[in-house]
């Protein structure tokens, strides 16, 4: 059964009708659509997911855009509590504060605010904070535990509510959420109803770049309609008379860039960094299709090679689960052709996705205690963003002979042998 979508011709960012086709992963279902076990012999809808490339900005987008209200009003994804986000997060609040020179009492607002827990930190820090997510279950989270939110999607509505109510902003901040927008434009417009003439707005969005390297194809999903180049953000923000003048790399979600940009007129030059990665994704080839072309072949390569080894193990008895149940697992499986009969079930800390059974591949899903009294031989390592952590964690299960399959870039086993050195 088909879902509604639409079909675009042009590109998000600059309009431009110049897009080139580089990849179709036929029709899915949604990833983060989890189904309940009762639903399990309904037809799922499905939704073709095409990928291009615009041969004038360079941004990689989505040929589909799902209703927005159909993947965000109700949201599972809770922003992780690992380590590794935790840390982050801490980060975000020094170079939020540093960016956009933050003194005690000043304003912070964020999109995709999520249940508060970046804003949180802020607020601990000595700063107002209002935050703006379209998911309302989410939302009501982040009011219980005291950071003001709003249930919107950001755009120039919320932004001045917010300006009236609580002045303008010395910092927004969009973490994880500029490749969920449709209409990029309406949120900066957003933005510059609410920054302070000499605030700063802070963006971080996974990286092209990585994903490219990293062989990251089950990052492409269709909640996730934009992939972005440092190259890309510049020409977007430069629409809105914004200037972009740094940019950081982070690991998080496999390879991340936190951008800075600030009003023209600020006199504020773009630094080092900046022309740096517009350097390096120039000679990466992100400003040359053929660069996507390439990407093109290697996913139909390792995609066969991962279906490949999990059948191979399933058919010689090994016991497979997949650890960890996130929306990029759902979206490995369903392309790679993996499913119930080779995975026993999917193990992962997120209570609200437990006993449901993941989109297209039907999956189960349990919790991690529940995992380890089902010990299977392999664990497919669909989280691998946090593979460190993860292996670090297991210690037991790989000392007990447990093995890990990593899937990208090349799908490889790891073994306690192969670990050989505490990380
Ligand atoms: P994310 O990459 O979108 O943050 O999603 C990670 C998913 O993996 C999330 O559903 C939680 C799950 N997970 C585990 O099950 N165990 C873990 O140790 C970690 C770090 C994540
Ligand atoms: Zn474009």
């Amino acid at each position: 059964m088909q879902g509604s979508y639409r079909h675009d011709d042009a590109c998000r960012v600059c309009g431009k009708e110049d897009l080139a086709d580089i990849v179709s992963f036929g029709a899915l279902p949604l990833a983060n659509g989890f189904i309940a076990p009762g639903a399990r012999d309904e037809e799922e809808e499905t939704y073709p997911l095409d990928v291009a490339v615009c041969r004038n900005c360079w941004l990689v987008t989505l040929r589909q855009v799902v209703d927005p209200a159909r993947l965000f009003r109700h949201y599972v994804y809770v922003s992780s509590e690992s380590d590794q986000i935790r840390d982050h997060m801490r980060r975000i609040v020094d170079l939020g504060t540093r960016q956009a020179d933050l003194a005690p009492g000043d304003l912070v607002v964020e999109l995709g605010s999520n249940v508060g827990t970046q804003l949180g930190l802020f607020q601990e820090a000595g700063f107002r904070v209002v935050g703006v997510d379209p998911a309302a279950n989410l939302v009501e989270k982040a009011n219980e535990r005291g950071v003001e939110s709003i249930a919107d999607f950001f755009g120039p509505e919320p932004a001045s509510r917010i300006a009236e109510r609580h002045g303008r902003a010395s910092l927004v901040l969009g973490r994880q959420c500029f490749a969920h927008i449709d209409d990029v434009h309406r949120v900066l417009d957003g933005v510059e109803e609410v920054l302070a003439p000499g605030g700063a707005l802070v963006i971080e969005v996974p990286y092209l770049l990585d994903l490219l390297d990293e062989n990251q194809f089950d990052t492409i999903y269709h909640e996730h309609l934009s992939y972005f180049s440092v190259t890309t953000l510049r020409h977007l923000f430069a629409l809105h008379g914004l200037r972009l003048v740094d940019v950081e790399r982070a690991p998080v979600h496999g390879g991340s860039i936190v951008v800075t940009a600030v009003r023209e007129g600020t006199g504020r030059e773009p630094a080092p960094s900046v022309t740096g990665l517009l350097d390096l994704e120039r000679e990466s080839g992100l400003t040359d299709e053929a660069r996507y072309r390439r990407f093109a072949a290697q996913v139909e390569r390792v995609t066969g090679r991962v279906r490949d080894l999990v059948q191979e193990l399933a058919a010689q008895g090994a016991r497979v689960a997949g650890y960890g149940a996130p929306s990029k697992g759902t979206q490995l499986l369903m392309v790679c052709g993996i499913g119930e009969r080779e995975l026993e079930f999917c193990s992962d800390t997120t209570s609200l996705k437990h006993g449901k059974l993941l989109p297209g591949s039907k999956v189960p899903v349990c919790s991690p205690e529940e995992a380890r009294e089902r010990r299977p031989d392999y664990y497919l390592l669909l989280a691998w963003n946090y593979a460190e952590e993860i292996i670090r964690k297991e210690r037991a299960f790989l000392e007990q002979g447990g093995r890990f399959i990593v899937p990208i870039p090349e799908p490889r086993i790891v073994s306690a042998q192969s670990v050989k050195e505490p990380i």
